[in-house]
């Protein structure tokens, strides 16, 4: 499968969850990839089992200089940058009355600064390339309220305003900025639930299920592939109806 051929791409918090499930995708359909994480161990385990077409680089989405050496290890190895997965994120769910200015700092610092400083470490090796794509993950808790969530949730809504203000500034430059809309998918992100949140969340969404990294990583595909190529500053729900 070609999907992704002649692609280099960037995902962060590849080490684990939809990022890993990402990289393995978009090698598999012929990108390069370099799968990146602030778990350098979680990230070389992943490109090792991807092969040839991965590096591992350690990159802790909040610090310039991880960035920096990030992009510089990516075109070292593979000469270029394509594509940008944003998908590096904390989730650690506490309502109002458990929730200190420490804890707001980290959802907003990974979440949105990370988001921030990627698509500020990518946009001019991008542009001098000729264009790319860049794919940074929400959430449905980006759209709604839901229990327990403010820290989360307002990162994420901030997440939507950042990517969709960078694709109209990006756009003369042919970036395209995209964003996916993750409902509940099963990846060790769930174990972060204390038992009072998940009795105040919702019941299964109306696919009755759990979504699955391999159904993620199809929509960030896409988003990032040249099939998408009149696509900007779009969001692409995919929670099983949860946001229906
Ligand atoms: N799992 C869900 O239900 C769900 C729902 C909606 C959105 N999301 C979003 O999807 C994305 C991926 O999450 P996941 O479910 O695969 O979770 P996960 O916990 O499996 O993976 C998150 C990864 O991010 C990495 N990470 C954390 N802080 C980092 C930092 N400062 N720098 C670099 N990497 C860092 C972790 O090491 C981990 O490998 C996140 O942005 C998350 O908010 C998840």
């Amino acid at each position: 499968m070609t999907r992704l051929a002649n692609k280099v791409a960037i995902i962060t918090g590849a080490g684990s969850g939809q990022g890993a499930a990402e990289a393995r995708l978009f090698a598999a359909e012929g990108a390069r990839v370099a799968v990146t994480d602030v778990n350098e161990e979680a990230a070389r385990a992943v490109a090792q089992e991807i092969g040839e077409a991965a590096i591992a680089v350690r990159l802790d989405v909040t610090n310039e200089t991880d960035w920096r050496k990030a992009v510089d290890a990516t075109i070292a190895a593979f000469g270029k940058v394509d594509v940008l997965v944003n998908n590096a994120g904390v989730y650690k769910p506490r309502p109002i009355q458990q929730t200190d200015r420490a804890l707001l700092d980290l959802h907003y610092n990974v979440n949105v600064v990370g988001t921030f400083l990627g698509m500020q470490a990518v946009r001019e090796v991008m542009r001098d390339g000729g264009g790319g794509a860049i794919v940074n993950i929400a959430s449905g808790a980006g759209t709604k309220g839901f229990p327990g969530m403010i820290a989360y949730s307002g990162s994420k809504f901030m997440v939507r305003g950042i990517s969709r203000c960078a694709a109209i500034d990006l756009a003369p430059d042919k970036i395209r900025v995209n964003l996916v809309l993750p409902g509940i998918i099963d990846t060790p992100m769930l174990a972060e639930n204390p038992p009072e949140i998940l009795a105040a969340f919702p019941t299964l969404p109306p696919a009755q299920r759990l979504g699955t990294v391999d159904e993620i990583a199809e929509a960030v595909l896409f988003l990032a592939s040249d099939a998408a190529s009149y696509v900007m500053g779009a969001e692409l729900s995919v929670c099983g109806g949860l946001m229906a």
